[in-house]
């Protein structure tokens, strides 16, 4: 039985390569799926056997290695039914009358949760405008977790990555990050100090938007018995096709990735040129407010773009539906390309503009895609 050990290798390498069976004569080349709800067993939870269904499933160990090989953490990843669930679990964390700082735009799921948990929980929420470093340094004194979301979705704001992470160690602030927008492929907050990351896996890493699953990933072993033994007992957990569809779908991360963000920087440029939009949102463009922290911060500045139609929101409409190649729908992260008004939603902030609309840049051929954008847009005007 060998296996490399995947850590010190290129992630490009870790996703093709993690997570398989050892190499032993008639081993798998990839890992089964384990359909069973209940194990052989005669020992107790925890000690070393797998037991019952909800406490661990094999079909889930590649999955939570690779995961984390990928944020470089020596604790496996913990998965989830959903990113939802992940995010719930990082929120778990907190005790009732905790103060959280979370930023203003984030994903809406996220912050409704908190909405919701600043009632019921009593917490005592500061929302911070992330792209803001002194003002989310001052909220973080006396706060006990820090939610950051980097870039944010859906307004691409970059935050200081490193040095909110560092004050809040400092600070005693626990961190959790939701690395959903970049990957592991393009940000390690872990490496950079935060305590705790969340994934939506739903969208990158499953990348065919086929399957809905969260995960977690922390190295530190007593935030990772809690949220272990959470898991457990909320039941949040994903069933093994949509673990194995995951890691099938990591297999490609790195090149799906890689061709969605050429075709957004281009996609991104040429935009910025289009009359009929007043605004282009993406941290690759060296005129967003957000492009130096992202060249400097990042691997890679992602596949997501708003753009804000000049004629409002009736006319971002209309272009989503005259759109024939891009698919009007939510999410984001696939191979096909989606795009979205999001204030279609009741639960966005309302500072997010009305005519924004989010480009989930797919790995069609470019000029194809803005082929279709270009006809669509000409009836937004
Ligand atoms: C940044 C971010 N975090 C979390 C989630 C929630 O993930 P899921 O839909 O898998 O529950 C989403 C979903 O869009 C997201 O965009």
């Amino acid at each position: 039985m060998t296996r490399p050990d995947f850590a010190p290798l290129a992630p490009d390498t870790v996703v093709v390569s993690a997570g398989r069976p050892p190499h032993a004569v008639d081993q798998p080349v990839n890992p089964p799926i384990v359909l069973s709800s209940t194990f052989y067993s005669l020992g107790v939870p925890g000690a070393g056997e797998k037991v019952y269904g909800r406490f661990t499933n094999p079909t889930w160990d590649p999955l939570e290695e690779m995961i984390a090989t990928l944020e470089d953490c020596d604790l496996p990843a913990l998965a989830y039914a959903s990113g939802m669930a992940a995010v719930a679990a990082g929120l778990s964390l907190l005790a009732p009358g905790n103060t959280i700082v979370i930023p203003s735009h984030a994903y809406n799921g996220s912050l409704a949760l908190v909405a919701e948990l600043e009632v019921t929980l009593g917490l005592s929420v500061r929302r911070v405008d992330l792209a803001d470093t002194n003002a989310v340094l001052a909220a973080l004194v006396g706060a006990d977790m820090a939610w950051l979301e980097s870039p944010t979705n859906p307004m691409l704001e970059v935050a200081d990555l490193p040095v909110l992470l560092k004050a809040a160690k400092e600070a005693g602030v626990l961190t959790v990050v939701d690395n959903t927008f970049s990957t592991p492929l393009r940000q390690r907050p872990l490496q950079q100090g935060a305590d705790v990351v969340v994934h939506s896996a739903t969208k990158y890493m499953g990348g065919h938007s086929d399957v809905v699953l969260g995960a977690v990933v922390t190295r530190n072993p007593e935030l990772h018995a809690r949220l272990h033994s959470m898991r457990t007992l909320h039941g949040a957990i994903p069933g093994p096709f949509e673990a194995w569809l995951t890691l099938r779908g990591i297999r490609t991360m790195a090149l799906r990735l890689d061709k969605a963000e050429a075709n957004a920087g281009e996609l991104a440029r040429r935009l910025a040129e289009h009359p009929a939009i007043s605004l282009v949102r993406y941290p690759g463009l060296p005129q967003d407010p957000g492009y130096a922290r992202a060249a400097e911060q990042l691997d890679g500045f992602g596949a997501i773009i708003g753009i804000e139609i000049a004629a409002g929101p009736e006319a971002a409409d209309r272009m989503l539906a005259a759109l024939q190649l891009w698919t009007p729908a939510t999410s984001l992260g696939g191979v096909e390309s989606l795009a979205e008004r999001r204030r279609r939603h009741p639960g966005e902030p309302g500072t997010v503009p009305e005519n924004l609309v989010r480009l989930s840049v797919g790995i069609e051929n470019v000029e194809d895609l803005y082929a279709d954008l270009e006809a669509a847009l000409s009836d937004s005007r």
